[in-house]
């Protein structure tokens, strides 16, 4: 008997997080990514785009990779070189660049796709600031309820920030696209920073048992140089945080979730010090319908047996 896999579209920013949670989707023999849409946000978007194709061909892989927005919809583009490097992936030297994206931008592509899947086909996993998202669901409402869920890594749901006391970077980087996406009326799911905080930090003796699972668990650690160095200065965690990765950990398998309620979030465009946040009503004072299911907590368990295992070759 076969069952049949679920098709997966991934937009991200790639970055060194970003590149790991590409491998895991591309080996996860659960799902099939039948595309990859990149956004402007960690890098520039060439520099993402490039990333996005370095990593599919490390994986061995052809799935197909569309450039689409190179800036926020009504703000300057905020970029993270500090916090992943010059090249977003850890300037360890890696030969990046001089690939070619498949033809189309991402925004033009992610509507023919949903156009051409049945309604509930379809599971977006976002990475990145909401821009490209924010643009198809202005353009077309009605993509809203044809896709089956939007799995997003962005905000937080305890309202700690990392780019801001409040706000969490891909969705302060972009807030307008964000608010878009929050009340289309999605099945969402938000893997907020918080859950990257908590319950994936690798320190140097986990990142080594990563590495120690082959040529793809040392590629995802080695990549993490300028992350490592910015959590001691930046974050102050102990060792790194992977973000994306236990997203789609969510994505791929939502046990990897422990408590996720469902509750009403908006998102704070105007605050002079919480633009961009996630305002998440824990305790459903505020009435308003819910629409976010928001991971609370997860195990970091089964995140890090899924990593080792989907990397492993
Ligand atoms: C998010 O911002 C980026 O730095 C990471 O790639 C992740 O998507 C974490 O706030
Ligand atoms: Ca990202």
């Amino acid at each position: 008997m076969t069952t049949e896999r679920r098709k997966l579209i991934i937009d991200t920013d790639t970055a060194s997080d970003d590149a790991v949670a590409l491998l895991m989707a591309l080996r996860d023999p659960s799902v099939e990514v039948i595309a990859i849409t990149v956004v402007a946000g960690n890098v520039p978007l060439p520099q993402a785009v490039q990333n996005a194709l370095y990593t599919v061909e490390f994986a061995g892989s052809t799935v197909p990779v569309y450039a689409g927005c190179a800036a926020p919809l009504t703000q300057k583009l905020h970029t993270a070189e500090v916090v992943h490097g010059q090249d977003g992936m850890g300037d360890i030297g890696l030969p990046i660049g001089g690939r070619t994206p498949a033809p189309g931008h991402a925004v033009d592509v992610l509507a023919e796709l949903i156009e051409a899947h049945e309604p509930g086909e379809l599971t977006l996993v976002t990475l990145g600031p909401l821009t490209n998202i924010g643009i198809l669901l202005s353009r077309h409402p009605e993509y809203a309820t044809r896709l089956r869920e939007v799995v997003i890594m962005g905000g937080t749901g305890d309202g700690v920030g990392n780019i801001t006391a409040a706000a969490e970077f891909n969705i302060w980087v972009d807030p307008e696209a964000a608010a878009i996406l929050y009340q289309a009326g999605t099945k969402l799911t938000q893997v907020g920073w918080d859950i990257s905080r908590k319950y994936a930090t690798f320190t140097k003796e986990q990142a080594d048992q990563v590495r120690r699972v082959g040529r793809l668990g040392k590629f995802a650690m080695d990549i993490q140089a300028r992350v490592n160095e910015f959590a001691l200065t930046g974050t102050k965690l102990v060792g790194f945080d992977l973000p994306d990765p236990i997203a789609m950990a969510v994505a791929l398998d939502p046990s990897v979730a422990t408590d996720m309620p469902f509750l009403n979030v908006v998102i704070e465009l105007h605050g002079e010090h919480t633009r961009g946040a996630t305002v998440v009503d824990h305790s459903g004072y505020t009435g308003r319908e819910r629409n976010t299911h928001v991971v609370l907590e997860a195990s970091r368990d089964r995140f890090v047996e899924m990593l080792e295992r989907l990397l492993a070759d």
